[in-house]
Formats: structure tokens, C-alpha cells, sequence
């Protein structure tokens, strides 16, 4: 049973483009099969109820003409009283087995009636590939002639007619396909449109046109759609609002602070302010880059961009080297990609000392840049749970490594601006990769 299902499943095509025009096709090239049928089946019935009725009259006058014509003179009649289902011949002929089928039947009947009172006959079957049956009638002077009859059911179909029928499953098909197209494409542009759906959750307005159906469910998709960008937008701006007002307090405690006495405790609280103030900085930043208008995008020589940051790391006296090249200019957004980079960056040096920058050109549009560290890596299950804002590994909570964990969350989000994309892998001699995969914008 389950193989039977299974089997159908595999038949059945996946997309509801292909089941739709099967379903259709098929039942209305079922139906038009069938009612060609039936008109065939209804046309052969009449005819041949006209044709039995026609048989007992045109019988009765041509057995009537041959019985009075001279003997002599008969076979020469014989050929032009035939018709198309009998002909007349002399007999008499060898008996036979008893007329059976249905047509013969009717044929008979009809030919006793034209007979019966006036002349003798017996008819019976003849064996053979095609229906026939011969009436043997005996006329007044004793003379016995045959009528031999060779039943055809219906008429022959015309020669055009299984060509009309394609044309008309042509045409049918056509139909088909047209309206399937017509009920499937609205779901294709809302699976465009919900893909388009970038980080920043910026609606992208499916068109409100077609069938009322459609110009309704893309009213609601939009509605749902600006309704979430404008709780997201609240709350960002909450966030942002939040993390810039405590920065005034901030300062003020550490001003404070640095008026205290004890030195050791003086210490420990100008810690904990800039642990403060470095969480409310990067707050206002992922607000920014999730709220804020992504920057225009320019045609950016990577290899100049990279040596410069790396440059800068090496004067603040940072273990950062470079390799590689991406050959060229990209388009991309230099302002986003400095911050993920150093934020990348910042990473390999806080949990691994040492960063390796490796450029790489592969492809006409493409560039993959690896953040490179010797560190001690991420658990595999981690590796995408370190991309949510505010998490961080249990062992990186130490005061050294002191973090916010919004550093991914941030690179992330710049790498959705930029049509990049940002993965973490084990290196397998140890440490770990960043590695931002950018195409031309
Ligand atoms: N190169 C790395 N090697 C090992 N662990 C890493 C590495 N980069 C990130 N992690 C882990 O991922 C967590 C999240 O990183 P993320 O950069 O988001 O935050 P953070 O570095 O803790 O803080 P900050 O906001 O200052 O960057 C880190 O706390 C750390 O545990
Ligand atoms: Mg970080």
C-alpha cells in the first residue's frame, strides 16, 4: 500500500503549475473523448433504425418483382435490387446455424415482416470473420432465391476526424495552460516578494493588480508587511533612543569616578563604565545599521581598502597580516565593509592573537575574503548561534575578552546590505575562518 503511495507520489509532478494543467487537461480531454463517443454511438443508432425500416419495405417490393418476372429473366434483376447490406442471388443454400447477434437479429425480424403470409423462408448464419446471414425464400413457382446479408454497424468515420480531435485537444490545452498560468503567477510574485524581503525588513510591495482575489491578498501581504517594518522600526528606535540617553550619565559617572579616593576601587568602576559605555556604543550602532538608509554603493579596489585597515592594525602594533589579492574593483559599500571587517578582525585578535587576512578573487564579480586566527575555534553547534545579538560563548565571558557579542550580529547585518555573505568554519590545523563571500552589487 505504501509502495503503491509511494510510486503515485513520484509520479505526480511537484509543482502546482504541472498538477493543475494535468488535472484539467486530462478530465476535459476525458470528456471530450466521451461525448465524442456518445455522438458517434447516438449517429450509428439512427441510421441503422432508418436502415431496418427501409430493409422490410425495400424487401417486400424486390421479392415481389422477381416473383413476377419469368424465371429466365431474374438473375439479370438480381444485381440491381442489391443494396448495401444484402444482395439477392439464386438458391437455394446450405443450412446454417441460427441467426444470433443482435444486428442479424433486427435485420431478420425486419425481413420476416416484408415476407411473412406471402412468401416460404428460413434464414440462418454464416460462420466467417464478418457478420453475414442468408434468407432463403421460395417464390410461387416454386423457385428458391437468397437474399444474402452482410450487416455493417454505423456508418464509416470520416477520414478528418482524428485530426479535428487533435486540434481540439490542441486547442483545450492551450486554454489550460493559459488559465493555469493566470491562477499560479500571483503565488510566484509572492514568493519573489517575500524573498526580497531583505534584513532590514524594508517592504517590498508585491503589485496590487490582477483578479480581485489577487489585488486582495496582495493589499494584506503589503498591510503585514508595514505593520512589521514599523514595530521593527519602533523598537530600533527605542534601542537607539535607550543607548544614546545613558551615554550622558555615563560620562557624568566618570567624571565621578575619577574624583574617588580609593585607587583599587577607582580601578574596578572605570572598568565596569567602559564595559558600559563600549555595550551602549555598539547598541547604537546595530541600531543603526538595522535602521539607518544602507550607504550608496561604489566601485571599491579591495585590495586598497584591506591594505589600509590592515595597516592601521599594524601601527596600533596588532599581529594582522594580509595575503592574496581580489585582482580588481568590486561594487560594494566601502563604509559597511570596513566596519565588518574590523569587527571580524577584532575577533580573531581578542580569541586567537594572531588574524590572517587571505583575499581571493574567484569568479568576474566575486571576491571571498577569510578572516584567519589560530585560536581555539568554535563548536561546531555554535557556529551560527554566535551570529544572534548578545552571544557569547560561556568562555569568552571572561574580563579579558570583554565583549558586547553584538560584533557578528552587526557583521552580519552589513554583509545582508551588501548582498554578501558572512559564514564561521573550523579551520582544520586549528583556529577559525571567517569567511564574507561578496558578489558586485
Ligand atoms: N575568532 C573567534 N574565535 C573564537 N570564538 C569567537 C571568535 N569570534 C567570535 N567568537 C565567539 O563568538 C562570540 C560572539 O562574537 P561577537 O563578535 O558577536 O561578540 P564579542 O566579540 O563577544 O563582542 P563584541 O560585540 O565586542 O564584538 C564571542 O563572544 C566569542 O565567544
Ligand atoms: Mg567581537
Amino acid at each position: 500500500m505504501s509502495g503503491a503511495g509511494a510510486l503515485l507520489r513520484k509520479l505526480v509532478p511537484a509543482s502546482l503549475f504541472a498538477r493543475l494543467s494535468l488535472i484539467l487537461l486530462a478530465g476535459l480531454a476525458a470528456a471530450q473523448l466521451l461525448s465524442v463517443s456518445l455522438a458517434i454511438r447516438e449517429r450509428d443508432q439512427t441510421t441503422m433504425g432508418a436502415m431496418i425500416d427501409l430493409v422490410e419495405v425495400d424487401v417486400r417490393a424486390a421479392v415481389s418483382l422477381l416473383d413476377r418476372l419469368p424465371a429466365a429473366e431474374r438473375p439479370a434483376w438480381m444485381p440491381r435490387l442489391a443494396r448495401g447490406a444484402y444482395r439477392f442471388e439464386a438458391g437455394p443454400t446450405q443450412p446454417g446455424p441460427p441467426v444470433q447477434s443482435t444486428l442479424s437479429a433486427r435485420l431478420l425480424a425486419s425481413t420476416a415482416r416484408a415476407l411473412e403470409g406471402s412468401y416460404p423462408f428460413s434464414a440462418h448464419a454464416v460462420p466467417g470473420p464478418i457478420e453475414r446471414f442468408q434468407v432463403d425464400v421460395r417464390l410461387t413457382d416454386g423457385q428458391t432465391i437468397t437474399i444474402d446479408f452482410r450487416p455493417r454497424s454505423g456508418l464509416p468515420l470520416s477520414p478528418w476526424l482524428p485530426y479535428m480531435l487533435a486540434a481540439q485537444l490542441a486547442l483545450v490545452a492551450l486554454a489550460c495552460w493559459l488559465a493555469v498560468r493566470m491562477a499560479t503567477r500571483p503565488l510566484r510574485t509572492l514568493a519573489e516578494v517575500a524573498d526580497a524581503l531583505g534584513p532590514d525588513l524594508r517592504p517590498v510591495e508585491m503589485p496590487e493588480q490582477g483578479p480581485s482575489e489577487v489585488v486582495r491578498a496582495a493589499r494584506a501581504l503589503n498591510a503585514m508587511q508595514r505593520r512589521i517594518a514599523g514595530y521593527v522600526d519602533e523598537r530600533l528606535r527605542i534601542l537607539a533612543a535607550i543607548s544614546h540617553d545613558l551615554q550622558t550619565p555615563i560620562t557624568r559617572m566618570r567624571l565621578r569616578v575619577d574624583l574617588m579616593d580609593d585607587t583599587v576601587q577607582q580601578a574596578r568602576f572605570g572598568d565596569d563604565l567602559r564595559q558600559l559605555q563600549d555595550l551602549v556604543r555598539e547598541g547604537i550602532g546595530y541600531a543603526r545599521t538595522m535602521h539607518g538608509k544602507p550607504e550608496p554603493a561604489q566601485v571599491v579596489d579591495l585590495d586598497n581598502l584591506l591594505d589600509s585597515i590592515v595597516l592601521d592594525y599594524r601601527d596600533a602594533g596588532a599581529a594582522v597580516r594580509m595575503s592574496g589579492s581580489c585582482g580588481g574593483p568590486l561594487p560594494a559599500r566601502p563604509k559597511a565593509l570596513r566596519r565588518l571587517l574590523v569587527n571580524l578582525i577584532d575577533n580573531a585578535l581578542k580569541y586567537g592573537a594572531t588574524a590572517h587576512v587571505v583575499l581571493e578573487r574567484d569568479g568576474p564579480e566575486r571576491c571571498t575574503i577569510r578572516v584567519c586566527d589560530t585560536g581555539p575555534g568554535i563548536p561546531e553547534a555554535m557556529l551560527e548561534a554566535v551570529f544572534e545579538p548578545f552571544y557569547r560563548l560561556e568562555g569568552s565571558r571572561s574580563r579579558d575578552t570583554g565583549g558586547t557579542g553584538l560584533g557578528l550580529a552587526i557583521a552580519r547585518q552589513l554583509a545582508g546590505t551588501m548582498a554578501a555573505t558572512l559564514t564561521l568554519h573550523n579551520r582544520p590545523e586549528g583556529g577559525l575562518e571567517a569567511r564574507l563571500v561578496l558578489t558586485a552589487l
